[in-house]
């Protein structure tokens, strides 16, 4: 007995010194851990950020002026105590139903609601309005609302810089809850999201993101960081959407990259949900089954998750090439570089994978289902432990030099970065790249047609897209209806309609 429990302890010392005496297959396999081994020191350094340091705290006018709180009972109106509201107010929203849509153009806003005895404000849209709540004033926050029944979107940010998006509860909001467009140092957490046709949490063409402790399910895409960089994705339960958690690239957007993303210490689990995406749009090719989903995007780390009964693959890493439902861009790299797979938990994932997959896998001579699929090009990835998970695709990956994101804690920012500029004369370009790029990309149907084709329509006539998006009707049958954006106002309807037909790509 004494000597088993000798040899047990030797063998145990061998295993946590980090090497394994061993054969298996025909690969000796190296034991890493994420406790011992040195910790990912790339991606974003905020100190290197020309933005940084100018906060807005230190204007004379806020010094000068108290916080107000705005109080909003049910009956009352919301956008209201916003018309009231100046910057560094907070407008509390009793329990009770809403049925608007409240537009924050004001920096400065927070928008709390109040729970008393579980009971939330409540916006429903009734199935009829589009959008719950548009922002696009700086250092906005928005906390504590319940949000139904749209058919747009539940929370949807146009440009505003260092938002707080939190505790909400969100379901059936159409085409994406929360959604921060253009947008740099913010924050969602704490919100549960459910049922949403494209992504529950759409983080698009932003920088500097931290997506945490949500609880998101029964939507078509979970998490979504998509023509963003510097974005972690943490705590996180992702449950039975058609995929869990997804990086890429889509072509066709004004801003190009995604790359410096964290995804670790999530629940990753079942994401199964049949696709009901719009047709043609790019999550609808997304196979139902899949954990995680790395399209194109660059240096993104996946670490720690738990990863299980994900039917098409727990990781699933692909580029454009092989991708459903993309049309190319000559200016976005289509392949996925430096992808590094560090500790997971994988379980029971790629039991009833695609065909495409089981040809890759027939030709790696492999019948197994698959934790892990990487198609297509890329190169400088690399993963640890590479034994534990049932793989394919992955024979060019090197060993990790890394093993865990320790020293990462968050890539948003200390200070508030300032609010985005916006000279008059880009008045058109911002609203586009903070409304319109959300539907249509240049090349291929996202949401809404390409603006290639809105080109034939309107080729001179910018007034006939003013007037079009001001008050859309329905045209085209295999297409959901455009919200109408009569909010931005005469002048900028009229110049992101000149904008959007000057538009090369
Ligand atoms: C939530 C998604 C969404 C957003 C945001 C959006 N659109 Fe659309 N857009 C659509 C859809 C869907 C259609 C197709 C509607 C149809 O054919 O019935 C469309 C159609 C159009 C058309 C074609 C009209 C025609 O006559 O065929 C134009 C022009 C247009 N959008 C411009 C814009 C502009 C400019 C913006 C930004 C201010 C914008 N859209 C924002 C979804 C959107």
């Amino acid at each position: 007995m004494k000597k088993l429990l000798v040899l047990l302890l030797i063998l145990g010392i061998a295993f946590v010194g980090g090497v394994y005496f061993g054969k298996q297959g025909e690969q000796t396999s190296r034991i890493t851990n994420s406790q011992n081994g040195s910790s990912f020191v790339g991606g974003y350094n905020a100190e290197s950020d020309q933005t940084l340091g100018a906060a807005t705290a230190d204007s004379p006018q806020e010094v000068e002026r108290q916080a107000n709180v705005l109080q909003v009972k049910e009956g009352e109106k919301i956008q209201d105590a916003v018309r009231l509201a100046e910057p560094g107010d907070t407008i509390q929203v009793f329990p009770g139903q809403y049925s608007e849509t409240v537009y924050v153009d004001k920096d400065d806003i927070r928008l709390i609601g109040v729970i008393q005895e579980g009971a939330r404000a409540t916006l429903d849209g009734k199935g009829e309005l589009n959008d719950a709540i548009l922002y696009s004033g700086n250092n906005f926050v928005v906390e504590n609302f319940k949000i139904i029944g749209y058919k747009g979107n539940a929370i949807m940010g146009q440009a505003g810089n260092n938002f707080e998006i939190r505790n909400n509860v969100i379901a059936d909001t159409g085409v994406y809850g929360i959604f921060p467009q253009l947008g740099k140092n913010g924050i969602v957490e704490h919100n549960v999201v459910s049922g949403i046709e494209d992504a529950a949490i759409y983080i698009g063409m932003s920088d500097n993101i931290h997506v945490a402790h949500n609880y998101v399910f029964d939507s078509v895409a979970g998490i979504e960081i998509e023509n963003s960089r510097h974005a972690i994705v943490e705590d996180n339960y992702v449950h039975n959407n058609t995929g869990g958690i997804l990086a890429f690239i889509t072509p066709g957007l004004p801003i190009k990259t995604t790359y410096d993303v964290i995804i670790r210490n999530n629940f990753i689990d079942s994401n199964n949900h049949p696709n009901f995406g719009a047709p043609g749009s790019t999550v609808s090719g997304i196979p139902a089954g899949t954990g995680i989903l790395v399209m194109a995007a660059d240096d993104v780390i996946i670490e720690n998750n738990i990863i299980s009964d994900n039917k098409t693959a727990g990781i699933l890493i692909t580029d454009h090439a092989n991708a459903a439902e993309i049309t190319f861009d000559k200016d976005s790299d289509p392949n996925p570089d430096r992808v590094a797979i560090l500790n997971n938990t994988m379980l029971n994932n790629g039991y009833d994978t695609v065909k495409e997959v089981k040809a890759l896998m027939l030709t790696e001579l492999k019948s197994v289902s698959p934790d892990i699929v990487a198609v297509g090009a890329g190169e400088g990835s690399c993963i640890i432990n590479r034994h534990r998970y049932k793989t394919v695709g992955i024979k060019k990956y090197a060993d990790c030099d890394f093993t865990n994101t320790d020293d990462v804690i968050t890539y948003a920012l200390a200070e508030p970065v300032p609010p985005r500029v916006i000279d008059p004369s880009e008045r058109g370009k911002i609203a586009y790249l903070g409304v319109c790029a959300g539907c249509h990309s240049y090349t291929g149907r996202l949401i809404g047609p390409s603006v290639v084709e809105i080109k034939e329509i309107y080729k001179d006539n910018p007034v006939g897209i003013a007037a079009y998006i001001a008050n859309p009707i329905k045209k085209r049958d295999n297409f959901p209806e455009m919200p109408p954006q009569a909010y931005l106002g005469g002048d900028t309807l009229l110049a992101v309609g000149e904008y959007m037909l000057s538009r090369e790509d």
